[in-house]
């Protein structure tokens, strides 16, 4: 399986086998970050994303295919992300994804990005269903229950910003480069202090997010001690860090009893978290507490593939193809596409996902 990805700033082609069995093999995986076009602006730009996405995209299938020593003949089925994402970069890779399949006279898979993010520990740990998912990156913050492949019950979102993107604001508030969560994980390490903070959320009964007012108040906080010296912005991300941890820490073991609550006592307890955010390791630690206190697995795949990246989209792919889950060439770019679409509204004000 041929997977493309295009739906941010990472153009992106893999080459995965699933076998038999049902486990996976990744053959290549080429990323190509366009952090530098980007960097700037000190986030991502939809038009300049979009024509990133067509000046590179060929050359990585090109890089893969050799990677992975294939003649195109070898190939079962294209994936491409088809939603959500910006919609002027998903068009790039769902019509490439298309018109190879159609060339070629092979199927073509529309994946959903968080679907794919949802089954990569399919891939990497050879984890079976059901588990529990907590994808936190730049674009995403849910816990979702992964019963099976196209079947997902939300638990939890964030009314507001993505857990990456407060990440993100946090550090442009305090100077640091983009993208923000390395930078203020950095410097929280320097931190002496702390200052209070509020924990958004903590305690609701839904394990929901909101980001916006711990941003607002790291933002008075920093403009009261302006000019900020080196260790107030140490001290400001740690606590910035501190108040993140204990909001997800709560909001996940809220939705482990809640999944152990639907599936009954019998069912496997494992948590899966991806997205680029997992790589934070005082975060990590968090979930790792979290996850022994209440009896669960913690799965965390490795970085390159919690991040954005297409062996994921591929494996999502042959993951489909193996139920039949085939997709015509009539299968439209998706600016949104919720994974669980009978989830009630979150309310709050800027609900975004
Ligand atoms: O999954 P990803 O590479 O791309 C998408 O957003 O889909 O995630 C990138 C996000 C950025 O917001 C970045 O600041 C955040 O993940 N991130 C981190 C860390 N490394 C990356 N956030 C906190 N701590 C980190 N160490
Ligand atoms: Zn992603």
């Amino acid at each position: 399986m041929l997977g493309i990805e295009t739906s941010c700033d990472e153009t992106a082609a893999a080459i995965v086998r699933r076998e038999a069995d049902g486990s996976g093999a990744i053959l290549a995986n080429v990323v190509r970050s366009q952090l530098d076009l980007h960097r700037a602006y000190g986030g991502v730009v939809p038009e300049i994303a979009a024509r990133a996405h067509i000046d590179l995209l060929d050359a990585a299938i090109k890089q893969a295919m050799d990677e992975a020593g294939l003649g195109y003949e070898a190939l079962g089925g294209i994936a491409a992300t088809a939603g959500p994402g910006l919609v002027g970069g998903l068009i790039v890779g769902v019509t490439t994804g298309k018109a190879l399949a159609l060339g070629l006279g092979i199927p073509f898979l529309a994946i959903n990005h968080l679907e794919a993010h949802a089954l990569t520990a399919g891939l990497t740990d050879g984890l079976r269903f059901p588990y529990l998912l907590l994808l936190v990156s730049g674009g995403h913050t849910q816990l979702l229950i992964v019963k099976d492949v196209g079947s997902y019950e939300r638990l939890g979102t964030t009314l507001d910003d993505a857990l990456g993107e407060a990440f993100d604001k946090a550090a442009k508030l305090l100077g640091l480069d983009y993208p923000g969560g390395p930078a203020v994980e950095d410097a929280a390490r320097r931190g002496r202090t702390q200052i209070p903070l509020p924990r958004p959320m903590l305690g609701r009964p839904e394990p929901h997010f909101s980001l916006a007012g711990l941003k607002t108040a790291l933002r008075q906080e920093a403009m009261a001690r302006a000019p900020l010296s080196e260790q107030d912005v140490a001290d400001l991300c740690l606590s910035f860090q501190e108040a993140v941890a204990e909001v997800l820490s709560d909001r996940t073991a809220l939705a482990m009893e809640l999944y152990s609550d639907r599936l009954g006592a019998g069912a496997q307890r494992a948590l899966v978290v991806a997205g680029g955010v997992a790589a934070n390791q005082r975060l990590k630690s968090a979930l790792a507490q979290v996850a022994a206190a209440q009896g669960f697995r913690l799965v965390v795949p490795p970085p390159a593939l919690c991040t954005d990246n297409a062996a994921m989209i591929a494996w999502a792919g042959a993951e489909r193809l193996a139920r039949g889950l085939v997709d015509d060439l009539a299968a439209p770019s998706r600016a949104r596409w919720p994974l669980d679409p009978d989830a009630p509204p979150a309310l709050g004000a800027g609900v975004k996902a």
